[in-house]
């Protein structure tokens, strides 16, 4: 396996392969993470990953200085996969000079997430579109754990015509049912113990869904309620469309709820498609 910093370097050496995917990461790799490997190893020979904390995406006071850095953990883990290249650009090898020039992300990233992590959306869209110019890959792979940000990704490479397919991939979880993420490791055990409560609330209002009930203002405020009465702190719980991320239509029937809220300093975000 071979780990490249430079741009330079990357571009000389991925000039050499005719078909690559490509895994964006911020590193800290979980079997969420490797998962997606796998399946862009099913699409080209050839598969790069990127490490790279992104610190566009990042508010102010969120956790870019804290978020953790296991460079060397995490290139045993991709090489044990059998992954052929590693980019883990430095902060000056991706952001020679101030990125005065950002994607500006459509109207959705202002909602959901967007609405309590101003401009995080137009960080990603800004590192992924740089990332995917650098490598230039026919395939890149994304989870939909970060659900928002595959839509925003997906409608970024349809509105600027960028050649390359975006895979969704399935949120790998814990066997109690936590969606795997870099940041619960943050949690105390007792916070560990409670952080299952998002997922089970969101299987409650699935569970609802399925039964025929359409008050989805009804649910979300309920489900807020429960997650306020666990001691969460709550940004959102919403029913959207999956297509679109907007409010569901009448007799919208691809449906995904999706949920932010913090447990202590942690935030955890989590959702799930329902299809009626
Ligand atoms: P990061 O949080 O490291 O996630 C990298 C990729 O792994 C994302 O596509 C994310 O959705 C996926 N992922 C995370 N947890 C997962 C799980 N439990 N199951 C399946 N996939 C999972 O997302 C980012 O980094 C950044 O925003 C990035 C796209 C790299 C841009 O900086």
């Amino acid at each position: 396996m071979e780990i490249i910093s430079s741009v330079a370097a990357l571009r000389q050496r991925l000039g050499r392969e005719n078909s690559v995917a490509f895994v964006p990461t911020m590193g800290n790799l979980h079997e969420g993470h490797l998962d997606l490997v796998r399946i862009a190893q099913q699409h080209a020979k050839c598969v790069v990953v990127s490490i790279f904390v992104n610190p566009l995406q990042f508010g102010a006071n969120e956790d870019f200085g804290k978020y953790p850095r296991t460079l060397q953990a995490d290139c045993d883990k991709l090489a044990a996969c059998g992954v052929a290249i590693v980019f883990a650009p430095s902060e000056a090898d991706l952001y020679p000079q101030p990125q005065q020039v950002t994607v500006e992300p459509p109207p959705i990233a202002q909602e959901l997430c967007g609405a309590f992590r101003p401009g995080h959306f137009r960080g990603v869209a800004t590192v992924v579109l740089k990332l995917l110019n650098i490598v230039q890959p026919q395939v890149a792979v994304f989870g939909k754990k970060d659900y928002q940000q595959l839509h925003v990704i997906r409608q970024m490479v349809t509105q600027l015509n960028m050649p390359v397919t975006i895979a969704g991939a399935e949120t790998l979880r814990a066997t109690d049912g936590l969606a795997l993420s870099s940041r619960n490791q943050y949690l105390t055990p007792a916070e560990r113990t409670e952080a299952i409560f998002m997922y089970q609330t969101l299987g409650e209002i699935r569970k609802s869904l399925g039964g025929g009930n359409k008050d989805y203002a009804l649910l979300e405020d309920k489900a807020v309620k429960a997650l306020v009465s666990h001691g969460w702190q709550v940004d959102y719980v919403a029913i959207r469309s999956q297509t679109a991320l907007l409010e569901p239509e009448a007799g919208e029937r691809n449906l995904v709820i999706l949920a932010a809220a913090r447990l202590g300093k942690t935030r955890l975000i989590d959702n799930i498609e329902v299809c009626l």
